[in-house]
């Protein structure tokens, strides 16, 4: 990539990686080609088998539910999630009609698209939650504030965000005290942990119904997958009628109720039976990945992306940075493209990324929140204050809060594969160092 010559001098001497370091990659172990194998071997290959009933007894009793459900993404389990809710809920709907259809859920704002796309796709509006500092998730003070202006609203969607929990404990009593479902997206999050009173409980297993992604990218994979996580049987067993299509006991297709074809495989089980053994493993590398860099930067106009040890444990998925207000340069971002200005001892996350990309190292902005995404503009956001949207006025200098425009603003998603070495890391640190250097 071709960078500006201001940052392309701040990087003199810096020699790009010859292969790729990747924001967050697969890592195999090889007990994940055993498990594949025998599903081939055995000819298990569709969406039945050993695998995938393995995966889920081993996930639920890993994570602390009574039930999991074997899914193809977790998308289908969030969508499987918020449909069960709606339908607890609100009932039954006609097949054209959304569960949701006229009504609202509070959803986490700075988080995957993903999140909350299944509100959408049940007919309903999703009513965005400002994020907190403190953890970068939904802030129960702005969710207090939700339930005050929408005193009808009876579904929150909640999304532990780079594998830092939410404040759970807060966030359920709110939910508790309204009477309303949670769905926890523990997409980003599995092995992270945080404190319920006086009991340590994992990520995935506290809401009324959670999922978690074997995407990929995530703390482990299946190369794909998903789950849905849940204490009710009955629930469990009708996320897994909806995820084959609805079919009832009958000897031709018979349907009764809107189904998907959201099951997992039990080749893509395969892989996910393998790496369940090594989630704590990869949490520990992650862990340690995110410490050296926090060490690294101090001296530095950045923080990390925050928690609080006493209340939660992470899984430390991805290490960000959050520039200081202070030390960030000028930087515009349009609807698909950038400029930045360079200026001495200060960057822009922008800047730190075309940076890293020169040196053959993969960063991503802070996932921009749902509350800006063209798609959802049109959509209420609540912050702590009230009503997000329309706070400025021509005639009186205002604007309040918004927290997930500012992270968004201001930081950047770290290189934090847990294959790096730790020359590779030294050379992302010295990256973002000679950034902040003179220009
Ligand atoms: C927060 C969050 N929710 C949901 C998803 C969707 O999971 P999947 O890609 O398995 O559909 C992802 C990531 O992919 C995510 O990061």
């Amino acid at each position: 990539m071709k960078l500006n010559p201001t940052t392309a001098a701040k990087l003199a001497g810096l020699e790009p990686l010859r292969e790729r370091l990747w924001l967050s990659s697969p890592t195999m172990h090889g007990e994940e080609q055993r498990w594949v194998d025998e599903a081939i071997r055995t000819n298990w290959v569709s969406t039945v088998g050993e695998n995938i009933d393995e995966v889920e007894r081993l996930a639920a009793e890993r994570v602390g539910a009574k039930h999991a459900v074997g899914l193809s993404c977790g998308t289908a389990a969030l969508h499987l999630a918020t449909r069960l809710a709606a339908e607890r809920l609100y009932g039954q709907a006609r097949p054209h009609e959304g569960t949701l259809a006229g009504r609202r859920a509070f959803c986490s704002d700075v988080t995957f698209d993903a999140s909350v796309n299944p509100v959408a796709y049940e007919g309903g509006e999703a009513v965005f939650v400002d994020t907190e500092r403190d953890s970068w998730n939904m802030d129960p003070a702005a969710l207090e504030r939700a339930f005050a202006l929408y005193p009808d609203v009876r579904l929150v969607v909640v999304a532990h965000l780079y594998g830092t929990p939410a404040k759970m404990d807060k966030i359920r009593a709110i939910c508790d005290a309204h009477d309303a479902l949670l769905v926890e997206d523990a997409a980003e999050s599995l092995g992270a942990r945080c404190r319920l009173g006086e009991a340590w409980v994992e990520t995935g297993a506290i809401g009324d119904y959670n999922a978690v992604s074997f995407n990929g990218n995530k703390v482990i994979t299946g190369s794909a997958g998903g789950l849905l996580l849940t204490d009710s049987k009955a629930d469990a067993d009708r996320a897994r009628k909806w995820s084959t299509q609805a079919r009832e006991a009958a000897p031709w297709y018979q349907h009764e109720e809107l189904g998907y074809n959201y099951r997992m495989s039990n080749v893509v089980a395969g892989v996910v039976r393998g790496q369940l053994p090594h989630l704590d493993e990869h949490v520990a590398q992650k862990r340690a990945i995110y410490e050296r860099y926090r060490d690294a930067f101090a001296g530095l106009p950045v923080s990390m992306n925050p928690y609080d040890p006493e209340a939660c444990e992470p899984n430390f998925w991805l290490s960000c940075l959050l520039i200081d207000e202070e030390a960030m340069a000028p930087m515009v971002r349009g609807e698909r493209d950038y400029l930045y200005t360079c200026e001495p001892g200060k960057s822009s996350p922008q800047e730190i990324l075309d940076a890293l990309a020169s040196l053959n190292c993969e960063g991503r902005p802070v996932w921009k929140p749902m509350h800006l995404q063209p798609v959802y503009r049109a959509n209420a956001f609540v912050t702590r204050e009230g009503s997000g949207r329309g706070t400025t006025n021509a005639y009186i200098a205002g604007g309040g809060q918004d927290v997930g425009a500012d992270l968004f603003r201001r930081g950047l998603c770290l290189p934090s594969d847990n294959k790096m070495t730790h020359a590779q890391q030294d050379l992302v640190v010295e990256c973002v160092r000679r950034c902040f250097g003179e220009a």
